[in-house]
């Protein structure tokens, strides 16, 4: 996804990304899960189950796939649900894995049908069936594959099909970050960049990054530039506050896009309700990328409410434009 808030950049991104469950911070009841269930499997000799993790972007669960990785010894080989094209796309993938290996599938959501029917036998039981010859003399062969863990990523855990679901040992849904959290992630991203950083300055850009560890880092990039031009280096709270305004991100960390969904719901369809669609074309975004990147945060910050008719602008936001709100 392009898309998505700030765009990152792959290689500051890998840079920051903590390797080890002890540079993770918060999400502590999954992380705890999680180790937990590495140290049993480890223990006994297993190969850890398949692992399900979904949330909005930037929150984890990339860096947490490798993490569980890393922490199993094992290798991991990575793809996504929309490059697999056939089902035989997946069996140089699976049979190319050692024992206890991790296969990550990032946007595991978009995977096709076929592929994903594909899949089942090699989850469950570790068994794949290959197309041998083409023609009248071609035939289907079962091949045993070694047991390995499936570690599937999605931002939309409601499109998964039930089946696919179910066959998921360990199911794990991420949440936004408070602002305390992110300071702690900041600070560390600052260190590491060699960034220096007071504690109002990392708080100012905690609060405004939406909940999300990516783009706290990303907006701490953009203050250090700010600070590297326009003042001595350091990242206080004015710095970073100036930063932050120049690229339109407001102080409950709203973006031009987020202050355009709800603007466009209150002004063109009265406060709303309104369907997902009409508001896509309103806006001139996708109604995907408005389901997965912008809504989650805007509902849970109480922007923005999703009724059975459709969006509707909350109080809170009608005062966000200095509007006084309908009366119920
Ligand atoms: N809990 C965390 N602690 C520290 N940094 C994090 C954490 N979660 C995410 N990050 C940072 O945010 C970036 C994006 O995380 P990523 O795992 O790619 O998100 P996702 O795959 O969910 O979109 C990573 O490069 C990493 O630096
Ligand atoms: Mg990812």
């Amino acid at each position: 996804m392009n898309n998505e808030i700030i765009t990152p950049d792959k290689e500051f991104e890998q840079k920051l990304r903590p390797s080890r469950f002890a540079d993770f911070t918060g999400q502590d009841k999954i992380r705890e899960r999680l180790e937990l269930f590495v140290q049993a499997a480890k223990e006994r000799g297993d190969v850890l189950d398949h692992v399900l993790l979904s949330g909005p972007p930037g929150l984890g669960k990339t860096t947490l796939s490798y993490i569980l990785a890393e922490s199993m010894d094992a290798h991991i080989k990575c793809t996504s649900g929309p490059v697999i094209d056939k089902p035989g796309d997946l069996a140089g993938l699976l049979t190319s894995l050692e024992r206890g290996d991790v296969l990550f599938i990032d946007e595991i959501h978009r995977m096709q049908r076929s592929v994903e029917e594909y899949l089942y036998s090699a989850m469950e039981d570790f068994v794949i069936d290959i197309v041998i010859d083409q023609g009248p003399t071609a035939r289907s062969v079962r091949l045993n594959i070694q047991p390995f863990t499936l570690i599937g990523a999605t931002t939309r855990a409601g499109m998964l099909s039930a089946p696919m679901r179910s066959r998921f040992g360990l199911v794990n849904r991420l949440d936004y970050y408070d602002a305390a959290t992110l300071k702690i992630i900041i600070k560390r991203s600052a260190k590491i960049l060699g960034v220096e950083l007071d504690e109002e300055g990392a708080m100012e850009i905690a609060s405004r990054s939406r909940g999300t560890p990516r783009i706290a880092n990303n907006l701490l990039r953009r203050a250090r530039d700010y600070a590297q031009v326009k003042a001595d280096n350091i990242v206080t709270r004015e710095i970073a506050d100036k930063a932050l305004n120049l690229l339109d991100i407001d102080n409950d960390g709203l973006e031009e896009m987020d202050k355009r969904i709800l603007s466009c719901i209150i002004e063109k369809f009265g406060g709303g309700p309104v369907g997902l669609g009409s508001l896509s074309v309103s806006v001139g975004e996708e109604a995907d990328t408005i389901e997965e990147v912008y809504e989650p945060y805007l509902i849970q910050e109480g922007f923005l409410q999703r009724t059975a008719q459709g969006r509707m602008a909350t109080a809170l936001a009608y005062r966000k434009f200095g509007l006084v709100p309908p009366s119920a």
